[in-house]
């Protein structure tokens, strides 16, 4: 109509000569302003416009593409608990163009880890950040089916015959760590002075050591004091979170990354020739057993893999054990009631005449039960990895007793999770649920000795009592359920477990029997900045050298 079109086109001119009007300054802040201004708004607004009732519960953001990042990403225990109370166990969240959907609980953990992985699949999830540190044609670079025989080989190689040889090796790579390295100058004095240590720095060293000694064998313990190093710390410098959520930047440490797997690559593929051409293998040695074993198709692995494969063991234990180390010492140090129960436990099962302690075997370490208790309460407070994540290949629906409570317009719908969404399984929320653990905060290892309550029941089902599955690489028990799995569960459950029992046991004897430690202040907050969730500073840990029995 016509009044109508005179109107828009007195507006439009006094738009055009307010433009006019404004300096060029003034425009590009108008534009610079109103633009994000904008499109925060729209994005508010769109996101009240009512969803899908299949849809899950969507937690609210300003910023679009960043979504919830910032707050996920700086303290997520929080951020789930928020949610949680707010949606229920299922709600999604936006995180750097990504969609996730929570699914918390014990229940959570069944439905995301027990789903099939032609519905959640864990190579869409992880091979963008996988790939360029492990390399090719191993692991989530594979297709499930090759995966989980490759799992096979690995569990296979990582036999209790060389895991009888290992406490030896650890405790001499501890003891001589404690002798030499500067860390430790006051025991070294053989004084009665105390010092102290960073307590993530001295267990990232000692872990590596110690791992490469044994699993990656002795050619690359060796290398470790040279080349080895420098290779390692290039290589885990593509292993951050800036990885995991920006695959491809053109940075100098995404470089160095891809340089370091391929020298790397080469370094691993020439110890197993030579040690094939050796013709008497070493019985300890893992790339030998991995050289040894076939595929379902009888073809064996190629060069390439093995590296890969050992360039992978090397990675996954490295963080999650030094970062379990770390928490473990500083708990220790702060609880000198555990620290005397652990030392007590060394006397009683490996004190002689002489006062002197004796060496302890593989068979032994296993059945020392504060130790073992130190171990999972510190993994129950402080599991490594936060989040387990699958990518959706196909819709979901979630079982109606999982997203209870449910907001009224979504009271008689059954939500379903879409295809393209990311799920994500968290172990910390489990662990610390109220509902389950009593004091759930609290660093209780002796919650693990008493019959009876949450601990009992999931070390039971850990140990034997549940249900008992194979995907392809042995059988586990399914546990997908457990609200205790600092080492996930189902297919793609941890195989570095009883190594990481054997490594971290092992450390914390030869320290205890070696040292007395204390902490001057609470044990310190979690960093989450980083993959693997580590304590924030200060993390200094006082020592002195123990004095006789
Ligand atoms: C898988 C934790 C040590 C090798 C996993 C998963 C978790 C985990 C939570 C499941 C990941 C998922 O479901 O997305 C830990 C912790 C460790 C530890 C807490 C030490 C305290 C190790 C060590 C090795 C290792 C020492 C190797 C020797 C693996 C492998 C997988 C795995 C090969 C399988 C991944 C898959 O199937 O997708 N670990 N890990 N881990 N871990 Fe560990």
């Amino acid at each position: 109509n016509g009044a109508h079109d005179w109107a828009a086109l007195f507006e439009g001119a006094i738009s055009i000569n307010l433009f006019v009007e404004l300096s060029r300054t003034q425009l590009v802040l108008l534009l610079g302003v109103g633009t994000p201004v904008a499109v925060i708004l729209l994005n508010a607004l769109r996101q009240m416009i009512p969803r899908r009732t299949s849809d899950p519960p969507h937690v609210f953001h300003w910023i679009p593409f960043v979504g919830s990042a910032i707050e996920y990403g700086t303290n997520p225990v929080p951020f789930f608990t928020k949610n949680k109370e707010k949606y229920g166990d299922v709600f999604t969240f936006t995180m750097l163009g990504r969609e996730i959907t929570a699914a918390l609980g014990a229940k959570g953990n069944n439905f995301v880890l027990g789903g099939k992985s032609l519905d959640f699949n864990a190579e869409d999830a992880y091979t963008h950040f996988t790939t360029p540190v492990f390399g090719t044609d191993v692991i989530y670079d594979v297709p499930n089916s090759i995966f989980m025989q490759q799992k096979k080989f690995i569990k296979v190689a990582l036999s209790t015959e060389k895991f009888r040889a290992y406490v030896g090796m650890i405790e001499e790579e501890v003891e001589d760590f404690i002798a030499s390295d500067p860390a430790f100058a006051a025991t070294q004095k053989k004084s009665d002075e105390w010092g102290s240590f960073d307590v993530v720095d001295v267990m990232q060293e000692i872990t590596i050591l110690t791992a490469s000694r044994t699993l990656q064998g002795k050619e690359i313990r060796a290398a470790l004091d040279k080349s080895f190093a420098g290779l390692y710390n290039d290589l885990d410098g593509g292993f951050t979170p800036i990885n995991f959520l920006f695959p491809k930047l053109p940075l100098p440490s995404y470089r160095k990354r891809d340089a370091a797997n391929r020298k790397m690559t080469e370094f691993y593929t020439e110890i197993l020739r030579k040690k094939l051409a050796a013709g008497d293998p070493d019985e300890t040695d893992v790339m030998v057993s991995l050289a040894e074993q076939r595929y379902k198709d009888g073809s064996s692995l190629k060069e390439h893999e093995i590296a890969h494969l050992m360039i992978a063991l090397l990675m996954a234990g490295q963080h999650t054990s030094s970062a379990t180390g770390s928490w473990v010492l500083l708990h220790i140090a702060r609880s000198p009631d555990i620290a005397q129960a652990l030392y007590d436990e060394q006397v009683k099962h490996f004190g002689s005449p002489d006062g002197q302690l004796r060496d302890m075997t593989y068979d032994e370490l296993r059945e020392l039960p504060v130790l073992d208790s130190v171990i999972r309460e510190t993994l129950r407070l402080h599991p490594p990895i936060h989040s387990l994540m699958r990518k959706v290949r196909e819709p979901v629906v979630v079982p109606p007793s999982l997203s209870a409570p449910r907001s009224k317009s979504h009271q008689d719908s059954v939500y379903v999770v879409p295809k393209g969404n990311f799920v994500l399984a968290s172990p910390s929320v489990s662990q610390l649920d109220p509902a389950v653990w009593v004091n759930p905060d609290a660093w209780e290892p002796r919650r693990w000795w008493v019959s009876g309550g949450a601990a009992a029941s999931a070390k039971a089902a850990e140990t034997g009592d549940g249900e008992v599955v194979d995907y392809g690489y042995g059988a586990v028990s399914k546990g997908t359920e457990s609200p205790y799995q600092p080492f996930g569960a189902g297919r793609h459950r941890c195989i570095g477990e009883q190594f990481a029992y054997l490594q971290l046991g092992t450390i914390i004897v030869t320290m205890i029997r070696n040292l007395e430690l204390k902490l001057p202040h609470e044990v310190p907050e979690h960093n989450y900045h980083t993959m693997i969730i580590m304590p924030k500073h200060p993390r200094q840990i006082q020592y002195r050298r123990r004095r006789a029995v």
